[in-house]
C-alpha cells in the first residue's frame, strides 16, 4: 500500500498559501474524557494527520510560506521518561525533523510565546475555530503580538481565514495514496458486513452483529471506527442516529447495519438492509427494491458533468414514483417534490463527501450553485425509506419498515467507482449469501 505522503500534501498547502501571503496553524487536539478520569482512545484531527500523518497528541503545526528559515514547524511534546510511563512513548523534539520530514521542530510549550514572531510577514491566518474557546483566546492574543512587527513596516495577519478555501479544498481532490487507503478501509468494512449478514438469526442481540463487525475490522488493523455503528432491527431503523443497538433481532423483520471502520485513519461508511432470517416478505422486497433502483439512479449521476445536488435529486425522482405507484404518497411527483410531502418517509440528504473523516469537509455549493463533481472527489450515496411504526396514513403492511441502501463512490474521469461493492445490494445475492 502506498503510505500517506504528508510532505506533498504540505508542499501543496504552502503553495496556495503563498499565493495568499497566509500561514497556517493545525492543532492535533488533545485526548477526550468519556466519564470522570477515563479517557477515549485519542484520534488526532483529520487536519492535522493530513499535513503530518503523526498520531500524538497536544501538537501543532504551523506552515509558513514566507518563514525565513522553515515553512513547516512542528511543536511537539518534549520526552518525559516519567510521564511516558503512564501515557505512552513520545517521539520527542529531537528526533521529530528526521521522524517527519518537517523544517523545524520546538517544543509544544512554546508555541504561543513564538507565534507572533513566526507570523510576521504574513497578511493572514487559515486556522479552524475552536467556537470561542480557550485555543480561540490563545490565537488571538498572539495576532494582537503580532501587529507590533507593523511598526518595524513588517506585514502581519488582519485576518484569520478558516480553512475551507485551501486546505480543505485539497482534502476534498484524493490523492492516489489516500484512494488506496479508503480502498483498504472499504474491503475491511465489507468483509465485515457479509460476515454480520451470515451471522445474522432471529433471537440474536443487535450489538451481536456490532461485536461481529468490531471484530472482524480490528483483527485487520483498522484504525478503528469511522463513527458509532448503527445496528437497528426492525422500526429501529426508523431513528437515524439509532446507537444503542440493545434489543433483539426479530423474526420476519429487518435489519439496518450502517458500520464503517478505517484504514490509517481514512473512512469508509457503509449500509446495508437484509431479512433477520434470510427472506424479504414481499412488502419489504417492495420498498427495498424501490431504495435500491434509487441507490443505482443516484449511482449513475456520479460523475464528471454532474453536480452534486444532482445525485440526489436522481434518487429523489426515484423514491417519489415509487412511493406514489405503491399509494403511500398522493398526487404526482412535481407536487410531491415541492411540497416535500415525501420529507416524512425521506428525511435526509443522499450524500456527503468522505475522506478522513466520514462527513468529510469540502465546500458543497460554490457561489450558490451545486458544486461540479470532479476526478478524486469521494462521495456516499445513500438513499433510504423510513415508515414510522405509527405512521396511519399508510397501510399497516408497509409500518414499521426502514431501508437504507450506502456505498461509497469515487468520481473518476469515468465510469464511477463504488469502493464498496464488495458487499451485495441484490436482494436474491443477500438471500442466497444468508442462505
Ligand atoms: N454513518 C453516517 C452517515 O451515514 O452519514
Ligand atoms: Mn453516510
Ligand atoms: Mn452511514
Amino acid at each position: 500500500m502506498a503510505d500517506i505522503d504528508a510532505g506533498a500534501h504540505r508542499r501543496a498547502l504552502l503553495e496556495r498559501l503563498a499565493e495568499e501571503n497566509a500561514a497556517c496553524l493545525v492543532f492535533s487536539g488533545s485526548p477526550a474524557f468519556r466519564n470522570a478520569d477515563s479517557e477515549y482512545r485519542f484520534r488526532p484531527t483529520s487536519d492535522f494527520l493530513y499535513l503530518t500523518g503523526f498520531t500524538e497528541p497536544d501538537t501543532a503545526l504551523l506552515l509558513v510560506p514566507n518563514g525565513e528559515e522553515a515553512k513547516s514547524i512542528l511543536f511537539l511534546r518534549e520526552r518525559d521518561p516519567k510521564a511516558e510511563v503512564w501515557t505512552g512513548r513520545r517521539l520527542g523534539v529531537e528526533r521529530a525533523v528526521e521522524a517527519l520530514g518537517v523544517d523545524d521542530a520546538r517544543p509544544v510549550d512554546a508555541l504561543f510565546e513564538d507565534l507572533p514572531k513566526l507570523l510576521a510577514g504574513h497578511e493572514a491566518l487559515v486556522y479552524e475555530s475552536d467556537g470561542g474557546g480557550a485555543r480561540d483566546r490563545d490565537v488571538l492574543d498572539a495576532l494582537a503580538r503580532a501587529r507590533s512587527a507593523r511598526r518595524r513596516g513588517e506585514a502581519s495577519p488582519s485576518a484569520w481565514i478558516e480553512p475551507e478555501a485551501t486546505l480543505h479544498e485539497l482534502r476534498l481532490r484524493k490523492d492516489e495514496a489516500e484512494l488506496e487507503a479508503m480502498r483498504r478501509a472499504a474491503a475491511l468494512t465489507t468483509d465485515a458486513h457479509r460476515a454480520a449478514m451470515r451471522a445474522a438469526k432471529p433471537g440474536m442481540l443487535e450489538m451481536e452483529l456490532e461485536a461481529r463487525i468490531e471484530f472482524e475490522c480490528r483483527s485487520k488493523g483498522s484504525t478503528g471506527p469511522a463513527y458509532t455503528t448503527i445496528v437497528a432491527g426492525g422500526a429501529n431503523a426508523c431513528i437515524l442516529h439509532y446507537v444503542e443497538n440493545d434489543a433483539r433481532l426479530e423474526d420476519g423483520d429487518l435489519v439496518l447495519i450502517d458500520a464503517g471502520y478505517e484504514w490509517n485513519y481514512h473512512a469508509s461508511d457503509v449500509t446495508r438492509t437484509f431479512p433477520v432470517n434470510g427472506r424479504f416478505s414481499p412488502e419489504q422486497r417492495t420498498l427495498y427494491d424501490l431504495v435500491l433502483a434509487a441507490q443505482h439512479a443516484a449511482i449513475a449521476r456520479c460523475h464528471v458533468g454532474s453536480s452534486f445536488d444532482d445525485v440526489h435529486d436522481a434518487a429523489l425522482d426515484v423514491l417519489v414514483d415509487g412511493l406514489i405507484e405503491h399509494g403511500l404518497l398522493g398526487g404526482t411527483r412535481e407536487e410531491a417534490i415541492e411540497s416535500e410531502s415525501y420529507r416524512r418517509f425521506y428525511m435526509h440528504r443522499t450524500s456527503h463527501w468522505i475522506g478522513l473523516d466520514v462527513h468529510d469537509c469540502g465546500a458543497y455549493y460554490r457561489d450558490g450553485e451545486s458544486r461540479p463533481l470532479e476526478p478524486g472527489m469521494v462521495l456516499t450515496v445513500e438513499p433510504g425509506l423510513y415508515v414510522a411504526e405509527d405512521d396511519d396514513t399508510v397501510e399497516e403492511r408497509w409500518r414499521g419498515i426502514g431501508i437504507r441502501i450506502e456505498d461509497d463512490v469515487h468520481v473518476t474521469g469515468g465510469d464511477p467507482e463504488v469502493l464498496t461493492a464488495a458487499v451485495p445490494t441484490d436482494p436474491d445475492e443477500i438471500e442466497a449469501l444468508m442462505a
